[in-house]
């Protein structure tokens, strides 16, 4: 039986009534979550947004490492958020190190302008699936009933943003901004062609503002180390990297109003 007809959400049927339906980070955990109540063999662990998988700082302390060694500390630290996981990863022993007064990085989540939870979302409890199964969860969030645009970043297709991020932001402790995607794959290719890595359509959000970064720091003549981290690679994104090297890929303004309206879904709690 479909899932859908148990109270919960799949692709499938999604699509079997639109097929142009985009889906959504929210609705694949759904049927995760589905999934795994109907055998009872299964085990369903969500992982990006819920805070125990933003500990895998195994990344920032490295990078830590590796900029004593060459006797650098960063300005800015740049990562992008679906969830938060790899964003915590990098950010988490800097803002350490920020805390304890050791260093001073100016530290920016960057999401995409087609799905702004930090930027444009609320800090309330919601739902962490588009169905209601998963926990409610204090974060920003655009409302779990949310479906973004279909931009190529597949993985920042997510209504929230994990309770940890969500907090450090409220807290001013962390900056956001959001890029386009035309933004990002310009510099994707500006970075393959240096770097001769194809990035994932995830990390470019990133990559672009450390582009913007470095090109305000040349303007006004500053030095400044700018740290960011690729969280993965593209090979399996090249049919993007078409559409924004034939032209075809478009930028979508997010409307306050489609906002307001997945807003209405979110539970209101005494
Ligand atoms: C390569 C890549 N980067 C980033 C993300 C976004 O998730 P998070 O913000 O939790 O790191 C995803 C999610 O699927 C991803 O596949």
């Amino acid at each position: 039986m479909a899932l859908i007809e148990q109270g919960g959400l799949d692709g499938r049927s999604l699509l079997a009534e639109d097929p142009d339906h985009p889906g959504s980070l929210g609705i694949a955990i759904s049927e995760a979550v589905m999934m795994a109540v109907a055998d009872p063999q299964a085990r369903y662990a969500l992982g990006s947004v819920l805070n125990h998988v933003l500990q895998q700082t195994v990344i920032g302390e490295e990078a830590l490492l590796q900029l004593a060694k060459v006797g650098e500390n960063p300005d800015v630290l740049v990562g992008c958020t679906g969830g938060g996981f790899n964003f915590g990863g990098l950010s988490f022993p800097f803002l350490r190190e920020k805390l304890a007064g050791r260093m001073n990085p100016t530290v920016r989540c960057v999401e995409p302008a087609a799905c702004p939870s930090l930027t444009k979302g609320e800090y309330r409890y919601d739902f962490g699936d588009t169905a209601d199964l998963a926990p409610l969860m204090k974060m920003h969030t655009l409302g779990h009933d949310f479906i973004p645009e279909l931009i190529h970043a597949g993985g920042l297709r997510y209504h929230g943003m994990s309770p940890l991020v969500s907090h450090i932001y409220e807290q001013g402790v962390v900056e956001a901004i959001s890029v386009p995607q035309t933004e990002c794959f310009a510099a994707a290719v500006q970075f393959a062609r240096c770097e001769g890595i194809v990035p994932a359509p995830e990390p470019t959000h990133a990559i672009a503002a450390a582009i913007r970064e470095a090109l305000q720091a040349k303007e006004s003549g500053q030095e400044k180390v700018i740290l960011t981290a690729l969280c993965g690679h593209g090979h399996l994104d090249l049919a993007s990297y078409e559409q924004y090297l034939s032209g075809a890929m478009v930028d979508y303004e997010l409307p306050d109003e489609q906002i307001a309206t997945a807003m209405r879904g979110v539970p209101v709690l005494d």
